[in-house]
């Protein structure tokens, strides 16, 4: 099932997206990872196998697959882009009785469910508005159970200051444990060099919370 609720406005970016993923290979976006390793180790650490994840942002990521594999059987994929999700609902077809598939604007997400673990790989840095970063961190609230797992990936202050082009934010353990606040505890974090496709490495962190 596809539900599609798109309202454009300047802070969708959607058509930004849109266009990256129909005019780059999907294998070539500077964010691409073949094995999505730390994510998935620690998705299966803290979770089993029938918790609802979702992944806010997924884009044409290969961690739903991965986890399909795995023998996960409740996931939810959110995206902005139209191409992408298309992209990433076609890929997974025979799996459709496992996985539901949003169109969203993950600042106007509602939902009947609650998760174990909500996934966001560089997602969030792109919001350098505190109001988005509060809308955000509402939604957060609002659809992970309590003692459920927020897995955040971000670029470090050691990465870029840009991705894809747009500004983003760069967070370390204490930028992100004061803007969180008390209502979630840290449980680990750990850093990432990524190779980008073009040559040179990515520095991201990233962190385990959870929902007190
Ligand atoms: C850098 S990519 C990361 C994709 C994926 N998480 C991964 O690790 O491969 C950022 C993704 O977030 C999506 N995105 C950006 N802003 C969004 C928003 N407000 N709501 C939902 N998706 C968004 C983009 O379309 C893009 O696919």
């Amino acid at each position: 099932m596809l539900i599609i609720i798109n309202t454009k406005s300047m802070t969708d970016n959607f058509s930004h997206w849109d266009k990256v993923y129909t005019t780059k290979k999907h294998n070539q976006v500077g964010w691409y990872q073949d094995h999505p390793t730390i994510s998935l180790d620690w998705i299966m650490q803290y979770t089993r196998q029938s918790d609802a994840i979702i992944d806010v942002g997924c884009g044409v990521s290969l961690l739903a697959d991965n986890l399909l594999a795995e023998g996960y059987n409740d996931l939810s994929l959110l995206e902005l882009s139209k191409n992408a999700i298309e992209a990433i609902q076609k890929r997974l077809a025979l799996e459709k009785d496992k996985v539901s598939f949003y169109n969203q604007n993950i600042l106007k997400f509602s939902s009947k469910k609650q998760f174990k673990l909500w996934h966001d790989r560089a997602v969030f840095h792109f919001l350098t508005n505190p109001d988005d970063q509060q809308t955000y961190i509402q939604k957060l609230d609002d659809y992970l159970q309590k003692d459920g797992f927020f897995l955040l990936a971000t670029f470090s202050p050691d990465g870029p200051i840009q991705c894809s082009e747009l500004e983003i934010v760069q967070y370390d353990e204490k930028k992100i444990t004061q803007l969180l606040g008390q209502s979630f505890k840290l449980i680990k974090t750990t850093t990432e060099s990524h190779p980008h496709p073009n040559g040179g490495t990515q520095e991201f962190n990233y962190f385990l919370l959870q929902k007190q």
